[in-house]
């Protein structure tokens, strides 16, 4: 007679409880395989979309600052640069792969712009980007902590890029900063692509300052001019106006094409901000963008944020390209002062329907320029309350 003979009530409970640890067992290897259902492996791929002198790179170091974030200034820089034929049009399919196997942490995409024997110093603006002054790419700054880029310049440069893919493939976030997208049609792909997790954040900024901005450093948008009017080497009159009026309808194809009948793969992945909004609440629209791609907030980039947006100074051309301790807020406003009331009029003509749709007002006369206390810009809460009237009339 067996000793532990077990009676039918207990087998059938042993039965059930191996049946559960099956099961559970089965969920955890589906949650941990590769063929789960995140197959971006939870990366979020975030695409900083704006125009030159728009802010950017400063929301690029916002971003590039953050421990999470693989952050590259725009990568494209080197298709426009390297490609000599003309024409952003030509260029926007080999700028859209360039960043998708960015995005995927390859870089060997970069090696048809670069000469053969390459440093990570060969990347454009490499040392604006915190995570290549960082364990694993370099030791020089840890990865909680604000990069000065003097000192990585002078200490983080490698041969090859292998080290920049081991680094951007440590990060849960991969955020790319690009001036050189005119609509969001070429980037369809990237959004239905399963290995990729997208977010677009759209950057604008007030026309008037932008010119202003833009003639401080006129010389070097020479050729990006030329680029972006597809004009080959013939100088036009009126370039700046001409360039203003394609960067002008870019963001109006951009937004309206984002929020007018999306396609269902563009759904929660786009988000527009304005600079103006974002240097008058820095935190507040800081923090509602990180929310937008899954970043946390930390104390010590609070107070950098902060830092950085009530330095002193208005800027001058030496720091054109930096990012330096200044009041952002009283820059966003310094065209009222200083450029010509004509320059401002035609700057509002060629950019009327961006303008009224991105909610900043024309000034009728000089005197209206001047006048500061005028608010120039339509309230959030306002002009995306008119925006309810066109979607539902489309
Ligand atoms: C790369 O760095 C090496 C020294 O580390 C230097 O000799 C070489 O000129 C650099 N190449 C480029 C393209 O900057
Ligand atoms: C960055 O480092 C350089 C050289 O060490 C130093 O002179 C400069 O003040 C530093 N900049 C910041 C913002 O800390």
């Amino acid at each position: 007679m067996p000793r532990c003979r077990l009676g039918p009530p207990t087998m059938v409970l042993l039965v059930i409880l191996q049946g559960a640890a099956v099961v559970l067992l089965f969920g955890w290897y589906v949650q941990l395989s590769p063929c789960g259902p995140t197959p971006s492996q939870g990366k979020v791929h975030v695409l900083l979309l704006s125009s030159w002198r728009s802010g950017s790179s400063f929301l690029g170091q916002v971003f590039s600052q953050h421990p999470s974030v693989f952050y590259l200034m725009e990568p494209a820089w080197h298709v426009w640069t390297k490609l000599k034929m003309p024409g952003a049009r030509a260029l926007r399919m080999a700028v859209r792969d360039l960043i998708r196997s960015v995005f995927q942490c390859d870089l060997s995409v970069m090696e048809a712009y670069m000469p053969e024997h390459h440093n990570v110093s060969s990347l454009f603006m490499w040392s604006h980007s915190r995570a290549l002054c960082s364990p694993p790419a370099c030791s020089l700054t840890p990865r909680n902590q604000f990069s000065n880029q003097t000192e990585c310049s002078q200490r983080c440069d490698a041969t090859g890029l292998q080290g920049v893919e081991e680094a951007c493939h440590s990060y849960s976030h991969v955020v790319l900063k690009e001036v050189r997208f005119f609509e969001l049609e070429s980037l369809y792909p990237l959004l239905q692509d399963p290995s990729l997790d997208l977010r677009v954040i759209h950057l604008v900024r007030d026309p008037r300052a932008v010119v202003r901005s833009r003639e401080q450093s006129a010389k070097a948008f020479i050729r990006d001019n030329a680029i972006v009017l597809d004009q080959g080497d013939t100088p036009v009159a009126d370039t700046q106006y001409r360039v203003m009026q394609e960067i002008c309808r870019s963001h109006v194809r951009i937004h309206e094409r984002a929020t007018l009948k999306p396609p269902g793969f563009l759904k929660g992945r786009y988000k527009m901000v304005r600079y103006e909004d974002m240097v008058r609440d820095p935190l507040i629209e800081i923090n509602a963008m990180y929310e937008f791609v899954g970043l946390e907030m930390t104390a010590p980039l609070q107070e950098w944020i902060y830092k950085v947006t009530h330095g002193k100074g208005k800027g001058s051309k030496k720091e054109a390209f930096q990012i330096t301790s200044r009041n952002a807020a009283d820059v966003s406003q310094a065209w009222r002062t200083t450029l010509a009331h004509d320059k401002v009029k035609r700057i509002q003509e060629v950019c009327k329907g961006a303008m009224s749709l991105l909610g900043y007002r024309t000034v009728d006369s000089e005197k209206e320029q001047k006048r500061l206390e005028l608010d120039l810009l339509v309230p959030r809460e306002r002009y995306q309350f008119s925006w309810l009237p066109a979607k539902t009339a489309s």
